[in-house]
């Protein structure tokens, strides 16, 4: 199948789920083709607020476009109330919701919540210790200084509110957290951490970790993912090298121990067998991260072949052997993705981030649409 009838599929199954899922947001699936809804409590909700706004900006469906709209008075509801928004993803909520918004229609309202939301999430820089916190209060002796990978996508929403209000507080933070990150969670063979501690008074490094990984020091796929794309979300911003570097390391090892049909297990260190959970998402944001990559890289650089083979594999191994392909009875898109394997949550079925970069990467492929991450 073609990237324009995987679209058009996607966006169908999208048309569909607007009355399934009404005002609620789709989470994770448990096996039975059918999304668990939630409401405003968790980290995922901006990608169904993403997803409704790529479908529109292809498709111009004006459903779609009426559904994306009455989702973002549920967004603003929640900054203003500051309800569940004690972590970092922030950022993954706001960037694809109200900063979408406003990158396609320059809605003022829309700008304001994404800035709001922005100032909730600098709530969460420790001068102490130099780091974005990502989980738990102030002070939580577990998570006090503790980074995860994950954050790198959620700085995107400081890049740009460091541009909007010319206030660099927002970039300095987030170039000292990236940095940070780049010392720390990517290993020496290009491997990552997906946490890593500090001491929260004095920031001297304790050791790396894992939440949602096979071990402490295994290779989580989706934070391999995420730092891929982060790092290269970083480039972009900083324009420093070593943000560069970081995301093609992370990208190398990640093409380097793929199964034969290219799509990840969930963990690189888990059993690389027959019966272990894949995660499709993370070869998902895989695939985008290393299309944002390709942005910077000129004509005729020498790594630009073996990324965009890697991504012209992985992508139609999902859309051949993982995608839903528009079956009506399906709500989501990609089969196999895991939320936490070890915690039983999800370890085989939709997960709604999966499907929000699967359509990204595939309008990044077909129609050069890249998400909301960074304005055009
Ligand atoms: N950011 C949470 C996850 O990837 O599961």
């Amino acid at each position: 199948m073609n990237w324009s009838s995987a679209i058009e599929q996607a966006i169908e199954t999208t048309k569909a789920n607007l009355s399934r899922f009404k005002d609620k947001f789709p989470h994770v699936s448990n096996g039975d083709g059918k999304y668990r809804l939630v409401d405003h409590t968790d980290w995922t909700e901006g990608f169904w607020a993403g997803i409704l706004w790529l479908s529109y900006e292809y498709g111009k469906d004006p459903a779609i476009r009426e559904a994306a709209v009455r989702s973002a008075a549920s967004f603003q509801k929640r900054v203003a109330q500051h309800s569940h928004l004690e972590h970092h993803d922030i950022g993954f909520l706001y960037s694809l919701s109200a900063k979408a918004q406003w990158i396609l229609e320059k809605d003022e309202t829309a700008k304001a919540v994404a800035l709001q939301a922005a100032n909730v999430l600098m709530k969460r820089w420790r001068e102490s210790s130099q780091l974005i916190q990502a989980w738990g209060p102030k002070g939580d002796p577990d998570n006090g200084g503790r980074i995860i990978i994950d954050c790198l996508m959620n700085l995107p929403l400081l890049y740009w509110a460091a541009e909007q209000t010319g206030d660099r507080k927002y970039a300095d933070a987030a170039r000292i957290h990236a940095e940070k990150s780049r010392r720390f969670l990517v290993r020496g063979d290009d491997s990552s951490y997906h946490t890593f501690y500090f001491d929260q008074e004095t920031g001297d490094a304790v050791r790396g970790g894992t939440h949602q990984g096979f071990r402490d020091g295994s290779t989580w796929t989706r934070g391999q993912a995420w730092g891929i794309y982060g790092f290269a979300l970083a480039y972009r911003y900083f324009k420093e090298p070593q943000f560069m570097e970081a995301s093609k390391r992370l990208a190398r090892y990640f093409i380097a121990h793929l199964p034969e049909d290219h799509v990840a297990y969930w963990d690189f260190d888990a059993p690389q067998a027959e019966g272990t959970p894949r995660d499709s998402s993370a070869s998902a944001i895989a695939a985008c991260g290393m299309l944002e990559l390709l942005e910077h890289l000129p004509d005729g650089d020498p790594d630009r072949e073996w990324l965009d083979t890697a991504v012209r594999q992985s992508m139609s191994s999902l859309v051949d052997r993982y995608f839903t392909a528009g079956d009506a009875s399906e709500e989501g898109f990609l089969r196999h993705g895991s939320y936490s394997v070890r915690g039983g949550i999800s370890p085989d079925d939709f997960v709604i981030w999966g499907d929000y970069f699967f359509l990204e990467a595939l309008l990044r492929l077909e129609a050069g649409i890249p998400g909301y991450w960074y304005e055009r």
